[in-house]
């Protein structure tokens, strides 16, 4: 029931091992004027050290204010631990430049190039109004009410300069990531966060997460650039597919998670291997297969999404799926290539509907006290 600490070289919630409750959000700015973004950034900095402390959003509380004035903290994480709340913040392509080619915040010039719009992928069905955004948040808690308790405060906080534009709960981890994590499983069963990028994995991190100096504008080093992509995952086809046809698709046992031909679940997958029919062991259509280091010139992910379910479709079916997250160093050469050759060719889209899209550039860690969100972009 821990805090995590908000202040260090690189923003939590990225390395922190995943914990197991995810309310994101995407906001609009809905100012022009520079100085109420600036002072919201602020103001947000200083509620989220606060929050991922276990204490109130404002600095007077729930209920210790004068009964004539709202409260500064809506309340409902009162007598609740911090739940290793970690809020993670992230900009837009966006921001930068809106829909219609205006630089709202004289920030046009510090764009990075790798904040590049994502292109068309094959089977694409994104709805606009949940992809996109200019800010991002990332809350993540081992309490549902933590999480949803710190993004309604800064919701709240921000009125007037930004809006809600789309948010997503998760439940249950996808991935883990750190070595003292047990992999967890997604909604199609098997286990998933077996190869990710892990926080133990130091040389990796540092060539495959965190941008580094000369990659971009200054202000980005030390952060890290993250997808998001909400996968609706249609279990209940998926429910009536045979097993092997299931490990076929995604290349691993859905007992142990092993790669198929292997025995355990950390075995390195053989992707030469034949059976005695002469096919590969691993199909080529195969999800790890394509989505391996192996085949994309080196690219790894550090994977964080959640499993989600918002209700029915209305059409006999839960509406359920995976919130995929990934953070990376550059998403030009690792999500999209990925993504590119996972859209063409992997076995799973039969079974897949990526609804929603977002991309965002987190920045480095709040050094200090005195540091804020973003503070070396404006
Ligand atoms: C691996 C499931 C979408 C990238 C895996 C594994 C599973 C899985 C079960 C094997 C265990 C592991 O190593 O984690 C899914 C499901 C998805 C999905 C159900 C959609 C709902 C994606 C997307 C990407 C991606 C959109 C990236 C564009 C990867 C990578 C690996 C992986 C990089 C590790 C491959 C390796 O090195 O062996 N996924 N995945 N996945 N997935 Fe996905």
């Amino acid at each position: 029931a821990g805090a995590v600490p908000f202040l260090g070289e690189h923003q939590a919630g990225i390395t922190t091992p995943a914990q197991d409750r995810l309310h994101f959000v995407a906001f609009d700015v809905i100012t022009k004027d520079r100085a109420r973004l600036v002072a919201l950034l602020q103001e947000w900095t200083a509620a989220a050290a606060r929050m991922t402390a276990g204490r109130d959003a404002g600095l007077i509380g729930a209920v210790d204010g004068v009964p004539e004035a709202p409260p500064d903290d809506t309340g409902e994480a009162l007598g609740l631990p911090p739940s290793q709340l970690t809020l993670t913040i992230g900009f837009g392509p966006t921001l930068f430049r809106d829909a219609e080619g205006r630089d709202r915040f004289g920030i046009a010039d510090r764009r990075p190039a790798a904040l590049a719009d994502l292109p068309h992928f094959a089977g694409d069905a994104l709805r606009p109004e949940l992809s996109g955004g200019d800010i991002c948040v990332q809350a993540c808690a081992n309490d549902p009410q933590v999480a949803v308790h710190a993004i309604r405060n800064l919701a709240r906080i921000g009125m007037g300069v930004v809006s809600v534009r789309w948010s997503q709960l998760g439940f249950g981890r996808t991935s883990s990531t750190s070595r003292d994590q047990a992999t967890p499983r997604n909604l199609f069963g098997f286990k998933d966060g077996t190869a990710n990028l892990k926080a133990e994995d130091a040389d990796l991190l540092r060539e495959q997460l965190w941008a580094q100096p000369g990659d971009g504008p200054d202000w980005m080093t030390g952060g890290s650039y993250l997808v998001t992509r909400k996968i609706r995952m249609l279990i209940e086809t998926w429910d009536r597919s045979p097993l092997a046809e299931q490990e076929q698709i995604v290349g691993r046992t859905k007992g142990r998670g092993a790669p198929l031909g292997g025995t355990g679940e950390f075995d390195q997958p053989d992707f030469a291997a034949r059976g005695d029919d002469g096919q590969p062991v691993i199909a080529e259509t195969a999800h790890v297969r394509l989505a391996h280091p192996g085949q994309n010139g080196g690219a790894h992910l550090l994977r964080r999404g959640y499993n989600f379910v918002d209700g029915s479709d209305g059409l006999g079916r839960l509406d359920a799926g995976l919130f995929f997250i990934a953070y990376q160093r550059d998403p030009r050469r690792q999500f999209v290539p990925i993504q590119t050759r996972l859209a063409r060719h992997d076995a799973m889209n039969e079974y897949l509907r990526h609804v929603s899209s977002a991309l965002f550039a987190c920045p480095p860690g709040v050094r200090d006290p005195a540091d804020w969100w973003g503070r070396a972009l404006f």
